[in-house]
């Protein structure tokens, strides 16, 4: 059989939709710029889909650091890895400045958060080793885990969020493995919202010896202190041996890091080969992100108003009957019933069509017979958008004529899965 030959059929992530070439449900095609308000098919629409936590897209004295950057720059430098030639005093800065706000010795830039979580997982974890993940990892925590089981490392998973669990794992694998045991999990869980158990999974670490190490790319910016993140919203932060986060969500830029005591940071250098092999981050961002640093520092104002959005969204969406998340984080993700895939598609189109764009979550990644819209309210969103979501969220409700509440039953499995 030729390689190719499943190219042309509907299987794969989301097949049906690639293979009728669908650019509305999946890949929908947006005006670039990031905002409350988007284009989309050339029409506006209120956007709830982009990570702008603190409405820091397209800041305008962001904008004119990297336009300095580019004017002096321009987009090509430095060329080649950290290692080799792309090494800068800036680079080494920034990682400065970022460790001081995530309060450990020293961090380390990746390009972007997907391959930095991979990087630092397979460059620690090894044969002999044992990673234990929370079940519903990221995808760049899951690959990162699958590299390190490839090199030979022993892979266990527990029950998200669930610090019992986790410590049923670790009382065998401290007695079982021969190396060391990394537990991987999420400050904010991206997709519904609720914030790890950090007090009680840093515990249960530290009792078993296992280190611990967290992506918080949705806690970055957004939770604790100056936006220093959900370990320090929890007053845990010297706790986390490895914090990991990304410049894609609050920061609204592009790259991560991942900061830890400096003999940890200078291993993970010098061995996560999805940066030792890769050009380094280009000057435009290292420039720009020192800018956004100082704004997200500053940006408790952005921070509150944030907040504010995202409580009155979801007490709005909840008065309706759909079940909201109970997620302490400013995500608003709403479940609804949907019996089938089309039922779901006909919901997101309902919205699209009333100019709302919100992004739909499916079976696996929520139980069967639900449908999730994943909302991210923004200091960039205004009492207009949140009220007129709202009304059409009724009117959605009324049209489509949906089984709201959502049963007991239902309400059981979400909170089973998600401890929301
Ligand atoms: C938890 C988590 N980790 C990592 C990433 C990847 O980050 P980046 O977009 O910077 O590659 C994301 C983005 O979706 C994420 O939500």
């Amino acid at each position: 059989m030729d390689l190719f030959e499943k190219c042309d059929t509907d299987a794969g992530y989301f097949g049906p939709y690639r293979h009728a070439g669908d650019t509305y449900l999946t890949r929908p095609v947006l005006d670039p710029q990031p905002g409350n308000r988007m284009l989309f098919r050339g029409k506006q629409h209120i956007m709830w889909s982009v990570n702008n936590y603190i409405g820091l897209a397209g800041n305008e004295e962001v904008r004119q650091v990297a336009l300095d950057a580019v004017k002096e720059f321009s987009v090509s430098a430095p060329m080649g890895s950290r290692m080799m030639s792309g090494n800068t005093e800036h680079h080494l800065a920034l990682e400065r400045d970022l460790s001081a706000m995530a309060g450990k010795e020293a961090a380390f830039l990746f390009n972007y958060g997907y391959l930095g979580v991979i990087g630092t997982i397979a460059s620690l974890v090894g044969p002999d080793d044992t990673v234990v993940m929370d079940k519903l990892s990221h995808a760049s925590i899951i690959d990162g885990v699958l590299l390190a089981k490839a090199s030979g490392a022993k892979m266990r998973v527990f029950r998200h969020n669930d610090a019992e669990n986790l410590e049923m794992v670790l009382k065998r694998e401290s007695r079982d493995t021969k190396g060391g045991i990394l537990v991987v999990g999420e400050g904010v869980y991206g997709m519904t919202g609720d914030l790890a158990n950090l007090p009680a999974i840093t515990e249960v670490c530290q009792k078993y010896g296992a280190r611990i190490f967290v992506d918080d790319a949705h806690g970055w910016g957004v939770m604790g202190k100056e936006g220093r993140g959900t370990a320090d919203y929890f007053g845990v932060q010297d706790k986390l041996d490895i914090y990991f986060a990304t410049f894609a969500k609050a920061y609204a830029s592009i790259g991560g890091f991942a900061a830890s005591a400096k003999k940890v940071v200078d291993w993970i250098a010098y061995n996560a080969r999805t940066q030792v092999f890769a050009k380094s981050l280009p000057m435009v961002y290292v420039k720009s992100l020192h800018k956004t640093l100082e704004l997200v520092k500053a940006g408790e104002d952005a921070r509150k108003k944030m907040w504010e959005n995202s409580k009155k969204l979801k007490e709005g969406i909840r008065a309706l009957d759909y079940f909201v998340g109970e997620g302490a984080s400013p995500i608003c993700a709403v479940f609804t019933p949907s019996g089938d895939e089309e039922e779901g598609a006909r919901m997101v189109g309902y919205l699209r069509e009333k100019g709302i764009f919100v992004t739909a979550v499916i079976y696996p990644v929520i139980p069967r017979g639900l449908i999730m819209f994943r909302m991210i309210p923004t200091a960039a969103h205004t009492d207009e958008d949140i009220n007129t979501t709202i009304k059409v969220f009724a009117e959605m409700r009324n049209d489509l004529a949906l089984k709201l509440p959502v049963s007991q039953e239902g309400m059981a499995n979400i909170r089973r899965a998600y401890g929301a």
